[in-house]
């Protein structure tokens, strides 16, 4: 059988793929243009898509002998899960290999955004620093604070057991309790806005869905504190970049460290003249371990789909029971 992998993941994927089937790869180091995905795909038996592929009933008529698509992200926006389901065409993502590394770099941005270390990094490269001095580069202490953490899922749960090193009192949000959280930290779980206006540190980690777009606009940066340090490594459609630039740039909040876009690959226009953001290029799960861990489960995926088996981490189960 025949697939095709629409950009080149670490060779413990590839590497299973090439065992099971004929693989064709994207040559070029970028993302595939439109045109050149659905070219690509038409007499294909399976695809191993990235988050930069839409995924959707455009692609799906093209792909007519296409057994599943594996997706190399944990987020699956850009798959249409309801087309998918309908056609009876399995998807999968890459969960929980991806959890620490991307908690480990939300806190990389807080601390980075906290005390200042980019802006400081720029200064020593340039030259210009004249020597120690009492006001330079003043920053948020993390100890004691106040932790607001925007969704208790895999990834929000690992970031938040996180901050045990530095005595925080923890918020969180989700539609459900989690146990976990308060049971190791004594977490709260507070509404949305209670969590804004109290937190000294907010981080994001909710999926992009309908319900979650623009979650972070103008009224919720508002309800902030001005040294707020807010911290985004979700998806970029959850903030209203606008409003983070606006809030930024204002003194509406202190500092924010973000490593996703609402139009990736371009950061809003203002963003990147800012001092008082670190920005980093969606690298969240860029750890070794990570990557070549989400390699090898989109690969696994793949391998169950076109066996005709349900993929471990099948976003669509139903379809199997429908069978
Ligand atoms: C994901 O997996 O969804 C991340 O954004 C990229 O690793």
């Amino acid at each position: 059988m025949k697939i095709y992998v629409t950009r080149k993941i670490p060779e413990a994927g590839m590497e299973i793929l090439r065992r099971s089937f004929e693989v064709e790869v994207n040559p070029e180091d970028r993302p595939l243009r439109r045109a050149e995905l659905l070219s690509k795909i038409a007499d294909v038996d399976g695809v191993l898509c990235l988050l930069t592929d839409r995924i959707d009933a455009e692609v799906f008529d093209v792909a007519a002998l296409c057994k599943g698509f594996a997706n190399y992200a944990v987020g699956y926006d850009n798959m249409d899960v309801v087309e998918a389901t309908k056609r009876k065409i399995p998807l999968s993502n890459t969960p929980d290999v991806l959890t620490t590394a991307t908690a480990e770099m939300a806190w990389a941005l807080l601390f980075a955004a906290a005390r200042r270390v980019v802006e400081s990094d720029a200064v020593m490269r340039s030259g210009q620093w004249q020597g120690w001095g009492p006001l330079q580069f003043i920053g948020q202490e993390l100890t004691g604070a106040t932790l607001g953490v925007i969704g208790a899922g895999r990834i929000g749960r690992a970031f938040a057991l996180k901050s045990r090193g530095f005595e925080m009192k923890v918020l969180y949000t989700d539609e459900f309790p989690c146990l976990e959280l308060e049971k190791e930290l004594g977490a709260r779980r507070v509404p949305l806005r209670e969590l804004l206006k109290a937190s000294d540190f907010v981080s994001v980690h909710v999926p992009l869905m309908p319900g979650t777009q623009h979650l972070i606009d103008e009224a919720a940066f508002g309800l902030m504190k001005k040294t707020a340090v807010f911290v985004n490594t979700s998806r970029g459609s959850v903030v209203d970049e606008a409003a983070l630039v606006k809030a930024l740039r204002d003194g509406v909040i202190g500092a924010a460290g973000i490593d996703v876009y609402e139009a990736e690959p371009k950061p809003a226009e203002g963003l990147a003249a800012l001092p008082n953001v670190v920005m980093t290029p969606h690298t969240a799960s860029a750890t070794v371990a990570s990557r070549n861990g989400m390699a090898v489960k989109a690969a696994m995926n793949l391998v169950a789909m076109l066996e005709g088996k349900r993929p471990p981490d099948c976003l669509n189960p139903g379809i199997y029971e429908q069978l």
